[in-house]
């Protein structure tokens, strides 16, 4: 079965939520970033807030998962061309991602709940704050989750050059991982 992981490479599971992984999370950086912007009216920032809390909402539960799945399922070894401390840098900057990607899953529903608001979704609704409203605490997760998502920008960009990197100027082994089930 190449559903799941091998000891030595990923199955279609892994590589299937890491690709729904980096598209939702590419979007949900580009669209926040746009609304935070300087150059939006405050209609269209709320506009585009509406769409950022719900693609977030939509993808909330599948990244979850995505993250719970490498922990329960671990990460696979290093190839033998790869190099000790290449492998261990590797995966430092894998786990690095996930535990950015959770503490923004968590501050996000949060600034708009201790902001006093709910969490708009799409035009079908909202989900209400079970939070009383706390100005300091609103302020420490927008901070967080402006901060959380500037340094998640600065890791993704490393681990996309490096896997760009590997293909084009190596054997490109371990950038292939991702695109079909290997050490099964
Ligand atoms: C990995 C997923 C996410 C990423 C990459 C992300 C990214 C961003 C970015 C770049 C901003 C603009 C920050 C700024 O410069 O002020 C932002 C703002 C915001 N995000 Fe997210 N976000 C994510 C998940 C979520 C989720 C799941 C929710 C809620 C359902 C959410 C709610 C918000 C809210 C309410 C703001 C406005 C904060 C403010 O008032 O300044 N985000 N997000
Ligand atoms: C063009 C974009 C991308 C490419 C080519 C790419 C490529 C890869 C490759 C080849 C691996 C396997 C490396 C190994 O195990 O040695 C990997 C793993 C990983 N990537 Fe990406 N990636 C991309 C975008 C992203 C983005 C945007 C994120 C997160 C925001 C991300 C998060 C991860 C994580 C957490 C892993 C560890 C395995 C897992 O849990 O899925 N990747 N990536």
């Amino acid at each position: 079965m190449t559903i799941k992981d091998a000891p030595s490479g990923y199955g279609w599971l892994s590589i299937g939520l890491h690709w729904f992984n980096a598209v939702a999370v590419v979007m949900l950086w580009f669209v926040g970033n746009k609304m935070a912007g300087a150059a939006v009216s405050d209609e269209e920032a709320a506009e585009l807030l509406r769409v950022h809390t719900s693609v977030g909402v939509t993808v909330f539960a599948v990244i979850w998962v995505r993250i719970g799945w490498r922990l329960y399922s671990g990460h696979p070894k290093g190839l033998p061309d790869q190099g000790r401390i290449a492998f261990l840098v590797a995966r430092t900057v894998h786990y690095t991602l996930l535990i950015l990607i959770a503490s923004l899953l968590i501050s996000g529903p949060l600034v708009s709940w201790y902001g006093g608001e709910a969490i708009e979704f799409y035009t079908l609704g909202s989900i209400p704050s079970p939070f009383a409203a706390n100005a300091a605490l609103h302020e420490f997760f927008e901070a967080a989750h402006r901060w959380g998502s500037n340094v998640l920008f600065g890791v993704a960009v490393v681990h996309m050059s490096a896997a760009a990197r590997q293909l084009v100027f190596a054997q490109g082994e371990a950038a292939r991982r991702m695109t079909a089930p290997t050490g099964h």
